[in-house]
């Protein structure tokens, strides 16, 4: 096991690729992750070897990061020393018994629910540091198992990770209760000037509503008419949607204009322009191309990032 291991671990670094080996009474399970052409060298190599059999691929997937990434083989043997030294389980904090509480906010994306629920650890007394490590980085590592389990799938994954960043933030940087249960922004969503789809306008309604921004709607037919509205109500954000099913790739210099004007109708409000459609789903066009601050490729997490994006751009602790 130990040569293995070694050899194994010579072999996984030249070839950049990362994971974890456990065995135990005669069973082995292994994770593990790379430059896919490396795996399927790799894969030829364990698949053939004839030091084990009965082997069954659990799951297969695209992975946004290496979550074994400081591991060439982090291998565990149980019935010996282990090979590296794995963490002895510590007894449990008094915080870490809240983390499935935490974990069902967190998987049901609520965002205000994750920030009240970091506000009353804060508020029973706790510091940021021990809300981080034995509440949020724990919640963050079962996440990693519900993904990896099938239990959740990449987007709940990736949007559970970042509220989990906002909220870690938000207690290290601003760690009065209040303060974290004070964040509330505005936002005004609007179709582009003479777009008649309103499929992704409506979607950022709701989701907007629902995480308690204040929310207007406006549906143009000019730069001007979103220009006047915008002097009038003055929102922290404002998002500009093209159509979700057709690309608009004439309508893009158009775009670039709206924006233009709309960040001159309110230049001490307006801090960020969002835009989104088709065509910025699918990555033919970038936020750049239209010199908008963010393009939204789904609507799901958009709350969290355009909030981000204005407390950069204002220099807000968060
Ligand atoms: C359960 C198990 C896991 C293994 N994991 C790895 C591994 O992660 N990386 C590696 O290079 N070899 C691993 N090996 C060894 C390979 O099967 C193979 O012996 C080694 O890569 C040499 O390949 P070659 O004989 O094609 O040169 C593993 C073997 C077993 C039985």
């Amino acid at each position: 096991m130990r040569e293995l291991a070694w050899k194994a671990r010579q072999r996984n670094r030249s070839l950049g690729v990362t994971g974890m080996l456990l065995y135990d009474k005669g069973r082995f399970f292994q994770t593990l992750e790379g430059p896919p052409k490396s795996l399927s060298v790799l894969w030829q190599s364990i698949n053939e070897d004839r030091r084990h059999s009965h082997i069954e691929i659990l799951s297969e997937h695209i992975v946004p990061a290496q979550l074994f990434g400081g591991w060439d083989l982090l291998s565990y043997h149980a019935d010996e020393e282990p090979f590296h030294k794995v963490d002895k389980i510590k007894p449990q904090h008094g915080l870490t018994s809240q983390v499935p509480a935490l974990m069902e906010l967190v998987l049901n994306g609520d965002d205000l629910g994750i920030n009240a629920f970091v506000a009353s650890a804060a508020e029973q007394g706790w510091s940021g540091d021990a809300i981080i490590t034995h509440l949020i980085e724990p919640t963050a590592r079962a996440l990693g198992d519900a993904w990896l389990s099938d239990d959740c799938s990449e987007v709940d994954l990736t949007i559970g990770l970042s509220m989990l960043q906002l909220a870690g933030h938000a207690v290290r940087h601003a760690p009065t209760p209040q303060s974290l249960r004070q964040r509330r922004y505005s936002i005004m969503l609007a179709t582009a000037p003479g777009e008649p789809h309103a499929l992704g306008t409506s979607l950022l309604a709701d989701l907007f509503t629902d995480a308690g921004w204040h929310v207007d709607m406006a549906f143009p037919d000019s730069d001007q008419a979103l220009a006047n509205q915008l002097a009038s109500q003055k929102p922290d954000a404002l998002d500009i949607g093209l159509s979700d099913a057709l690309p608009r790739q004439q309508k893009l210099k158009l775009l670039r204009q709206t924006v233009e004007r709309s960040r001159f109708a309110s230049p001490d409000h307006l801090t960020v322009v969002s835009v989104g459609g088709r065509l910025f789903a699918d990555a033919a066009a970038t936020a750049e191309s239209v010199g908008a601050d963010h393009a939204r490729k789904t609507a799901s997490g958009s709350t969290i990032r355009i909030a981000e994006l204005i407390r950069q751009k204002r220099q807000l602790p968060r």
